[in-house]
This record gives C-alpha cells, structure tokens and sequence, in this order.
C-alpha cells in the first residue's frame, strides 16, 4: 500500500526525519494505510497530522490527492504561525487576555497574541515532543505531560491523543487527559484542508458547507467572544442548509473584521454524538466530500483569511483562503463565560477529559 504514497509525501518523510527539532533530534514520523490507500502522515513534534491522501475517482482511475495544507521541512514547520494539522492546547482558540479564576484562584497564563492566550500560549502543544507509538498499521498513539504551570495552566495534565484511520476513509482523534489540580483543556487539531488538492493553487471559498448549528459568537476585532449567541438566520452564517462558502462572502461587518470566517458556531445538541455529521464539506468539482463528526459543544470555521506567506510543501507559499479548518472545540474564552450551557472547560482531578472527532472522506 505504500506505493501510493504520493512523491511529496515520500520527500517529507526523508527531510523531516533528517533536519534537527529544537531540541536537537530529528522528528519522528509515522505513516497509517488503509486496504482502500488512504494515507495519513503524522509527526511527534505537535502530534502533528503532516498529510492526508484520499483515493478519488477522477476519470474512471482512482488518484491520491493530498487534501490537508502542510510542509515538507522542519524549519518550515517552525516558521509557519498558522498550527497546520497541529494538535493545539492546553485551551484551543483564545481566553480574553490570559486570565481566568477557578475555584477562587486567579491564574494569568501565557499571551501570544493582540494581549490574548492563543491556542495555549506562547509554547503551545503543537511545539512539544510528544511520546509517539504505532499501535498497528492504522492506529497510532501520542502522549504529553504537561507539567503544573505550564504556559500559566495550573494541574500536572496528562493528554493521550489516538489517530485511528478507519476501512470507511475515517480519520478518527480521540483525546483523552487528566489532571492532578482543577485546571481548564480545550484540545484541538487544527488540520487545513482544501478539497482540490492542498497544493492545486485554489482557494476554498468555492466549497459547499453545510454546518449543524443554529447560532454562531460574534467576536471583536481581536477574535475574543462579545458574549452573547446569536442566531444564523437571515445572517451570512447560516449554514445550516448546504451554500457556497463565497455566497455571503464578506457579506457583514462580522466577517468583514475577521476578513472572511473566524468565528465558533454552537453545534446542535443531537449533532454532539459524533454520530450525525455537525459539519459537511464537498469540493466545487464534486469530487470529494468531507463530513465532520465530534463529541464537542463547537466548531470554529476559520477559512483561512491570514495564510498568505506560510509556507507550503512545494516550495512556495500558501496564499489566504488556500484551505479552511474546522475546529471542533469548547466556545473561545469559556472559562471566562460559564453562563454559556455545555461549554464548561474545566477538568477536575476526578474527571476524564474525553473527546472525539472524526473526519470521515467520501
Ligand atoms: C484562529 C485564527 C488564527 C489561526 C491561526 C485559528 O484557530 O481562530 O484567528 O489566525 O487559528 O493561529
């Protein structure tokens, strides 16, 4: 099966485990197959999903698009800011100037970004060294500790991160942690996707989008939520029949501050069993469809809008709109927000954390 790996794929993987991380070793990477040739390449430094190619049918002769966004060398990985295909905690999106109290504690963690904590701050999870092992040919699992403290974040917090790739083109990520101290995770993949082809130079926006959800969070100009949902009807966010993304393109002031989508809907309460899709994607061509499923309260649509000079993994640049990531996640800023139902972050020492989200091509 690994003859179907495409060229790039086989390149990343000579350089990638060649080139030095920071903490001098090479990165590790794994490849899973499935018996259908379906390809998923992933990396320890981040936990990191590095490329996704899916068997279409273009012709009447199956072909292996890369669909996921990614690089081809360690530097590049590095110098990227967009956390391509990373796993991101230990609080996915942003919390309001990087302060939130629990339990009568005050804690300032780590700002990265417009005097915000971004995707768990300035040394997220998608820059560590993560203990990585294949379980079989299509499952492979990776751990992190991080320690009390880190990045601001009180607990000692155990996080095991399982990609399973399934008969049915699935790539499932279940996300399990625990913690020593009350402490708040909001854990991520923030995986980029173009349906065409991740390198095929078209943009996204002509993608159809389907989202399960009834209300969205505005945001201010530097991403933190307002407060308060608000429905999608007669709104460009209304997704919940399938449209092209560019149909309302820019169409409010809400979208015209984040240039495009970057904003969190509330997914439905019966879409949250990983068993309905919450989220549908299909290429403008028809070729290739993508159904989001997950566990989680909501899902952040960002398209992409500040992409331009990230590297790609063909030497050049991606460019803004090159792909869109679905996030599946707790609401931005919840620890600050529990007013907001089903969105409550915080993990107790008696608690497990557990989460899946599946992606699923077809
Ligand atoms: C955020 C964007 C940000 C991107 C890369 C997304 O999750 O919502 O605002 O530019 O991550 O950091």
């Amino acid at each position: 099966m690994l003859t179907h790996l495409p060229q790039h794929a086989i390149a990343s993987h000579q350089s990638m485990t060649v080139d030095m991380a920071v903490d001098g070793l090479p990165a590790k990477l794994i490849t899973l197959v499935n018996q259908q040739g379906m390809s998923v390449t992933l990396m320890d430094i981040g936990a990191t999903w590095l490329s996704c190619c899916v068997p279409v049918i273009v012709d009447h002769q199956t072909q292996y698009r890369e669909v996921l966004l990614g690089v081809s060398t360690l530097n590049d990985f590095y110098q990227q800011q967009a956390y391509l295909g990373a796993t991101v905690g230990r609080y996915a999106n942003r919390i309001a100037v990087g302060k939130f109290s629990l339990d009568g504690e005050d804690y300032q963690l780590s700002i990265n970004q417009k005097g915000n904590c971004l995707h768990g701050g300035e040394s997220g999870f998608n820059h560590r060294r993560w203990q990585m092992q294949q379980v079989n040919a299509t499952e492979a699992q990776f751990s992190l500790l991080s320690a009390d403290g880190d990045m601001g974040f009180p607990g000692n917090l155990q996080v095991i991160v399982t990609y399973t790739l399934t008969e049915n083109n699935e790539l499932a990520i279940r996300y399990s942690a625990e913690t020593d101290k009350p402490t708040v995770v909001n854990l991520t993949n923030h995986g980029y996707f173009n349906l065409l082809g991740a390198d095929s130079d078209k943009d996204c926006l002509s993608h159809q989008l389907m989202i399960n959800a009834d209300h969205y969070l505005p945001t201010d100009s530097s991403g933190i939520p307002l407060g308060k949902f608000k429905t999608v009807e007669a709104t460009s966010f209304d997704f919940r029949e399938p449209k092209l993304i560019n149909q309302d393109w820019l169409a409010d002031s809400d979208q015209q501050q984040a240039q495009g989508y970057d904003h969190s809907f509330v997914l439905r309460s019966d879409v949250r069993r990983a068993t309905t899709a919450c989220a549908t994607i299909v290429a403008a061509d028809n070729s290739l469809t993508m159904d989001v499923l997950t566990t989680k309260p909501a899902m952040q649509l960002y398209t992409g809008n500040f992409l331009a000079g990230c590297p790609n993994r063909i030497g050049g640049e991606y460019a803004n709109y090159s792909g869109f990531a679905l996030e599946t996640q707790f609401l931005p800023d919840s620890p600050n927000h529990p007013e907001w139902p089903d969105n409550d972050s915080i993990l107790r020492p008696s608690e497990h954390y557990h989460h899946l989200t599946c992606y699923r091509f077809r």
